[in-house]
């Protein structure tokens, strides 16, 4: 008797397998991409485009066949990624993003607003633009930007462009900030500078008409303190992206250089020409810079100690961040100290032109002979070449303009 039921088991299993065999298996959804009609059986390989599938939500993508959860409704804030240039896909790692600050339309909007708005200073009369203007690549054309107070500081505005993908996260000619986040709680109370408080700062942003709801907006909340303004403000930073000189175009393949531009590029690379590549990058380095802190043989005395006023150790005296090269056409001055006025000055300085300084950097392979010893047409060549970085575009677009 048992005998008989194990085998009418063992048939009955038999036969279940063998039909299941017999029934053809693809993926039976009709939402996937790869739904195959004639498949009886599923077996777990449909492919879906996973996205926002509800149209009433505020990144709803028409193009999804499957909802991943990221559907965003109501006051949440729209995500917006960065868009990044190809060269940058090609070349460069991911940009910076912290977690707890993620890039959103209303958080940009909000960071454009307040980077142009004087409300931060204490007597409402500076904005961050004006010593970071856009016609200037974000720097300004003055050696020393000056304060509220009429006074000037000691160092020489820097440009803000890609600064996403400053991966080191140290903002600063000596790099004493840290974040773009930590970077913007500086400028509002440097007494050189908007010579405010931030509770001064902050009561004025929550008294204002509009602040308190472009708040909410951006974070849900319409309690303003100072952590959200300088999270808004790095959002609106970070959208800040130079990606199209000249330079890249040839590097796409896009458009030719001429040859003295391309002479100029030889000399830049040559450790006998120019030696820049070592600290300020190459072709394989849109940001054309290391974004490491160096002492070039600028100071013949350390009146400045850069790296070495932040960490205390005299071996970081006089050390500088190597400063991107795009867009020196806009950014002059030139040097944490804007000493140089021209280009044509910054090539003599390393030409012939380098103090013996104690902390000078081993990449200044020429430093004995004072210099790179170009030749007058050594020198065009290269500036041509450094001019080729230029990008029209960034200081004209539109997005990036005072709202
Ligand atoms: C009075 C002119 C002035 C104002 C106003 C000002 N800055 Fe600056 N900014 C400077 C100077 C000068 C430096 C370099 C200072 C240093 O290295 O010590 C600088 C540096 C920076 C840097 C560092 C860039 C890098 O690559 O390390 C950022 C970012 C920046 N400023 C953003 C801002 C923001 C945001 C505001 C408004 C909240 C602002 N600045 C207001 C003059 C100014
Ligand atoms: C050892 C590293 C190193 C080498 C090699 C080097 N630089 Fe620099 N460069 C720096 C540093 C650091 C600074 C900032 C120094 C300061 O402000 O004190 C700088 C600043 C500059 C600036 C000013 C940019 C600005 O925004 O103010 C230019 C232009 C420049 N370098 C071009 C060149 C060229 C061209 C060469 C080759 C002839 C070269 N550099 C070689 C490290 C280097």
């Amino acid at each position: 008797m048992i005998k008989r039921l194990l085998y009418l088991v063992i048939l009955l299993i038999g036969s279940i397998w063998i039909s299941s065999c017999s029934k053809q298996r693809g993926c039976t959804d009709p939402i996937a991409e790869n739904y195959n009609v004639d498949a009886e059986k599923d077996d777990g390989s449909c492919v879906y485009i996973y996205g926002c599938t509800d149209p009433d939500s505020k990144n709803y993508n028409p193009e999804a066949t499957k909802n991943d959860g990221s559907c965003v409704y109501g006051s949440d804030p729209t995500p917006a990624p960065l868009q990044i240039p190809q060269i940058f896909v090609q070349y460069l790692g991911a940009p910076y993003i912290p977690n707890d600050n993620p890039q959103t339309v209303e958080g940009i909007a909000l960071g454009r607003k307040l980077f142009y708005d004087p409300i931060l200073s204490a007597n409402n009369t500076q904005a961050c633009a004006d010593c970071h203007s856009p016609a200037s690549a974000f720097t300004d054309t003055n050696q020393f930007s000056t304060g509220i107070d009429g006074i000037p500081g000691n160092r020489n505005s820097m440009p803000i462009f890609n600064l996403a993908w400053n991966t080191a996260n140290k903002f600063f000619w000596d790099g004493r900030a840290t974040g773009l986040e930590g970077q913007a709680f500086g400028p509002v109370v440097n007494p050189v500078e908007m010579h405010n408080t931030w509770p001064n700062a902050v009561a004025s942003l929550q008294a204002h008409p509009a602040y308190p709801g472009l708040f909410e907006a951006a974070f849900g909340t319409s309690t303003i303190d100072s952590n959200l303004v300088v999270k808004a403000i790095a959002q609106f930073e970070r959208t800040l992206i130079s990606a199209n000189s000249k330079f890249d175009r040839y590097q796409m393949g896009i458009e030719p250089l001429t040859p003295q531009e391309l002479s100029g590029l030889n000399l830049f690379m040559d450790t006998q020409g120019g030696d820049c590549m070592h600290c300020h990058g190459s072709p394989a380095n849109p940001l054309w810079t290391d974004y490491e802190f160096k002492d070039n043989g600028l100071q013949a005395t350390y009146v400045d100690l850069g790296l070495g006023g932040v960490t205390g150790s005299s071996f970081d005296d006089g050390k500088f961040k190597t400063p991107s090269l795009r867009n020196l056409l806009f950014t002059a001055p030139y040097m944490h100290d804007g000493r140089f006025a021209t280009l044509d000055e910054v090539i003599d300085f390393y030409s012939s032109g380098l103090n013996n300084t104690p902390n000078i950097s081993s990449q200044m392979e020429h430093i004995s002979t004072g210099g790179v010893q170009l030749t007058p047409s050594e020198k065009a060549d290269l500036k041509a070449f450094l001019l080729t970085l230029t990008d029209y575009d960034y200081i004209t677009n539109p997005n990036y303009q005072a709202p």
